[in-house]
């Protein structure tokens, strides 16, 4: 429901219960019990079915628990951020000071979040992350009430490296947009590479959400590195993936990336995603009865198949839940909540996971590579690795 409707149906209530002159006090109450959760995500955009299946994951976590939090009947906000940084505070604002709600679940785009970071940061609103790998969110503006429920974006390519390396890539060209996201990746990825014993021959870039490839992939061809390693997400994969493949790329230089790059891509992709290397703290064939059942669970309920931020929407909805049942839906209880927030292990579909004292998941990243449509595991690439979370000053 959007945040309009939601407004006009309460105003109607609270009009028709004071012409009866008794309800009021009752409603009004009833009302202000609930929590208010306020989705700050991308509906619209290249990243528009990310933030869908955030939301969708949410919900499916927080239905299996009851459809309650901490006992507490739940009201739903929602903005579109159209993965739009300079809309950022003014959309958090939305949610916090307008419709004044108790959580602010977002966002997709890292920099969205830095607005986000301010406005959870000034008015010490919860805020639970559910992608955004932006680094600061979680070292130097790291904050008690922001918990990251995803990655930070050096994560996946931490383990990225290493493993280009192992396969005999020795020379690699890095592609991906330039914005916090993909600057960030490409630190993971330069640090495991070149420690490892590669050479980055080009770093190359587009900005964000450009898609004109070709140029870049003419040159590409001209370089004959031994591999490309990028990064990119959502519709914008896809066509990178399609392009890649039709500039003739695909079966003469391997395509390697940050693993959001075959993310709910693959039957957009077709073919043409056969064959890419990745790392990612997820894996659709991940062989556990938990994915297992979470992906069927997922598919019948929303006739889609799941994907990392499914995932990462599902382990929001599960921290939330398992917080606000620890405090019994005292959401004011800020001392005890947070200490709950930061000492669950959420059984997720990716495997089970915990918090760093910075509030971002310390998880397994798995080396993956697309097959049939499909994510499928090789073997895990990093154990347990954990943000440095440097700036950070909390715990
Ligand atoms: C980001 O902007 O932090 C971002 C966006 C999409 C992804 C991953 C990271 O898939």
């Amino acid at each position: 429901m959007t945040t309009r409707r939601l407004v006009l149906s309460r105003g109607a209530a609270i009009v028709g219960a004071a012409s009866t002159g008794l309800l009021l006090p009752e409603i009004v109450r009833a009302q202000s019990n609930r929590i208010r959760v306020g989705f700050m995500l991308p509906y619209t955009g290249t990243f528009a079915q990310l933030g869908v299946n955030i939301e969708n994951g949410v919900r499916m976590a927080i239905n299996e628990k009851g459809g309650k939090l901490g006992g507490r009947e739940i009201e739903w906000f929602k903005v579109d951020d159209e993965s739009e940084p300079s809309k950022g505070v003014e959309n958090a604002n939305r949610l916090v000071q307008r419709d004044k709600v108790d959580v602010l679940i977002g966002t997709v785009h890292s920099g969205v979040q830095m607005g986000i970071q301010r406005v959870a940061r000034e008015s010490g609103v919860l805020n639970l992350i559910p992608n955004a790998g932006v680094h600061a969110a979680t070292r130097a503006l790291c904050a008690p009430n922001v918990f990251r429920t995803s990655f930070t974006n050096s994560q996946p390519t931490l383990a990225l490296g290493k493993a280009m390396f192992d396969k005999g890539h020795k020379k690699a060209v890095w592609i991906t947009w330039k914005y916090a996201a993909g600057d960030e990746a490409f630190e993971g990825f330069k640090q495991s590479y070149t420690a490892a014993g590669g050479t980055i021959v080009k770093e190359l870039g587009l900005p964000f959400p450009n898609v004109e490839f070709q140029a870049l992939l003419t040159e590409i061809a001209s370089l004959r590195p031994d591999a490309v390693a990028c990064f990119f997400a959502g519709g914008g994969a896809a066509k990178f993936i399609r392009d890649y493949a039709a500039a003739g790329l695909k079966d003469r230089i391997p395509l390697w990336g940050s693993g959001f790059l075959t993310e709910g891509v693959l039957d957009a992709a077709g073919p043409a995603a056969d064959g890419i290397m990745t790392t990612m703290h997820y894996s659709d064939s991940l062989d556990t009865p938990r994915n297992r059942q979470f992906r069927q669970q997922f598919a019948t309920t929303f006739k889609t198949q799941p994907d990392v931020y499914a995932v990462q929407g599902y382990d929001t909805g599960l921290l939330l839940a398992q917080g606000m049942a620890a405090v019994k839906g005292d959401i004011g209880n800020k001392a005890a909540l947070y200490k709950s927030l930061e000492t669950q292990t959420i059984d997720s579909p990716r495997g089970k996971w915990t918090m760093s004292k910075a509030h971002n998941p310390v998880q397994d990243i798995y080396l993956r590579r697309v097959e049939n449509k499909e994510n499928k595991v090789i073997g895990i690439a990093a154990k347990a690795l954990a943000d440095s979370g440097e700036g950070c000053k909390l715990g």
